[in-house]
């Protein structure tokens, strides 16, 4: 399986700056180059109807081309993933808010989507799915889905959103469960990147 780091692909930042001020409160932080690209894991033969095998490989197709492996994948936030855990959540989270001035940021673990009964989709219903991808509503949060860039994701076709939960529905399971989600304010147990983005002032 191929994994390829591409700088400058996915703009995550790691806040990195520590040794350059005293004050910085991001000395805990170190800096990574994560950008991963990786292919998304092969069908199992046999999970699907053969007359659906175009359905399950487009979806494959979308998945890597959409990249959701580089956040759904463990160790892919930290520019290595592993491969046997493809698409089973990630134990590294991402934090949405800012560490600069929150010194215990909220944190989100990527979901596992493989078929696991139990840690994955396996008990979602295929609209479910759907909706979290295009709609951006988790099953179990009710609230709009964090972090993920669904939007970007909610012009898809009917066709090609089905695709993509053919395809998951075709993958191995793993299971996999990531940890909890992380309020503001309250330390988190395990490692997490932030995404930085800014805006200059300039202009206004
Ligand atoms: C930038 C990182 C990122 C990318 C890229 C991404 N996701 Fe996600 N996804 C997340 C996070 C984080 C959550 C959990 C968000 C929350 O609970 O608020 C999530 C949630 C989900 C859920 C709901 C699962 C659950 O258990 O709640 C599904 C389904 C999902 N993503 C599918 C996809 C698919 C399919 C793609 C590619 C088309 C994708 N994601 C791309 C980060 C990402």
């Amino acid at each position: 399986m191929r994994s390829y780091r591409l700088l400058q692909i996915i703009p995550f930042m790691l806040f990195a700056c520590a040794s350059e001020s005293q004050q910085n409160s991001l000395q805990d932080y170190e800096e990574i180059d994560a950008a991963t690209v990786l292919d998304a894991p092969k069908a199992t033969p046999g999970s699907f109807a053969p007359e659906r095998l175009y359905l399950v490989e487009r979806g494959e197709y979308l998945v890597e081309l959409l990249g959701c492996g580089a956040c759904h994948t463990n160790g892919a936030l930290e520019g290595v993933p592993d491969f046997d855990k493809s698409l089973a959540g990630s134990s590294i989270g991402i934090a949405y808010t800012t560490p600069l001035g929150d010194e215990t940021p909220g944190v989100i673990y990527p979901p596992n989507l493989t078929p696991d009964e139990e840690t994955g989709l396996g008990l979602w219903s295929d609209q479910q799915i759907e909706r979290a991808i295009r709609v951006g509503v988790g099953r179990h949060s009710g609230r709009k889905i964090a972090i993920m860039p669904w939007q970007g994701y909610t012009k898809m076709t009917e066709e090609d959103v089905a695709a993509i939960v053919s395809y998951l529905r075709s993958i191995k399971p793993v299971r996999h469960k990531v940890p909890d989600e992380v309020k503001p304010g309250q330390k988190a147990k395990h490692p997490f990147v932030y995404f930085g983005v800014y805006r200059s002032r300039d202009g206004r």
